[in-house]
């Protein structure tokens, strides 16, 4: 079995899986959290190096206001509870435009950072508020300033510093993308990143049922892959 470097998860299908139990919406969302915890170590315990989730994309503003509040709330009870991780010696780092998140927040989410920067797991990374292209396009300021500033000229924009410049910094590329929830779509995540990217939907599982069980069927899957980056074998 090859196990992948870096695993990214698009958690989707709260929304349906509580609407299914006749639950509001942001039932879904709190059974969502709860599986992610056994999904980290699993990533973990296999030896992935690197573990990005999609919680909050940019576009998810613009649900209607209680689900928002919802799922801030939801983020902001799982930052206070980090603490709970430390026994297993991960990272944590989160991707996104935080600027938008309250001071408290911000401040609490640099010392989740902090708190979990010296260990040497696996890192779990948490997308919030993040979207591709917003990240593409905060990659092409920071670029230009430094250009303008003189610190770079032309030739040393390069795909690396592309790379470098993006909130995932110096993870490694994805190697495998798992979407449960039934859509066959990127949905604005590391879309940079998952260039080359191995691809597993999992049509019939909403995020909430989401097992262990599913990593390892996932990685079964990218395993028999045939990644060519463009050559013929
Ligand atoms: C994913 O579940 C969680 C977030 C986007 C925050 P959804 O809320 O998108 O669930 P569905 O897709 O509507 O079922
Ligand atoms: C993607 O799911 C975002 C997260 C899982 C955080 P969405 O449910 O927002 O994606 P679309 O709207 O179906 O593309
Ligand atoms: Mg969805």
């Amino acid at each position: 079995m090859f196990i992948p470097k870096h695993i990214a998860i698009i958690m989707d299908g709260n929304g349906r899986w509580a609407k299914r139990r006749g639950l509001a919406r942001y039932k879904g969302h709190i059974e969502g959290a709860k599986i992610i915890k056994p999904i980290v170590l699993h990533c973990n315990e296999i030896g992935v190096e690197v573990l990005t989730v999609f919680a909050l994309s940019t576009e998810n503003w613009n649900r209607p206001k209680l689900e928002v509040k919802a799922l801030v709330k939801l983020i902001e009870n799982y930052l206070n509870n980090m603490d709970e991780y430390l026994k297993y010696g991960v990272k944590i780092k989160f991707l996104g435009d935080l600027s938008i998140f309250s001071n408290y927040m911000q401040n609490k989410i640099l010392q989740v950072e902090e708190k979990f920067s010296k260990n040497k797991g696996m890192t779990f990374a948490i997308a919030l508020n993040y979207g591709a292209k917003d990240e593409i396009k905060n990659a092409f300021k920071k670029i230009l300033l430094k250009f303008e500033n003189k610190e770079l000229n032309k030739e040393e924009i390069t795909e690396k510093l592309i790379s470098e410049n993006l909130y995932t910094k110096t993870f490694p590329m994805v190697d495998l993308l798992i979407r449960p929830g039934g859509e066959f779509r990127i949905s604005n995540f590391l879309l940079w990143q998952a260039a080359y990217a191995e691809f597993v939907f999992l049509e019939d599982v909403l995020w909430p049922d989401f097992k262990p069980e599913h990593i390892d069927f996932a990685v079964s899957e990218y395993s028999k892959r045939n990644r060519r980056y463009g050559k013929i074998s």
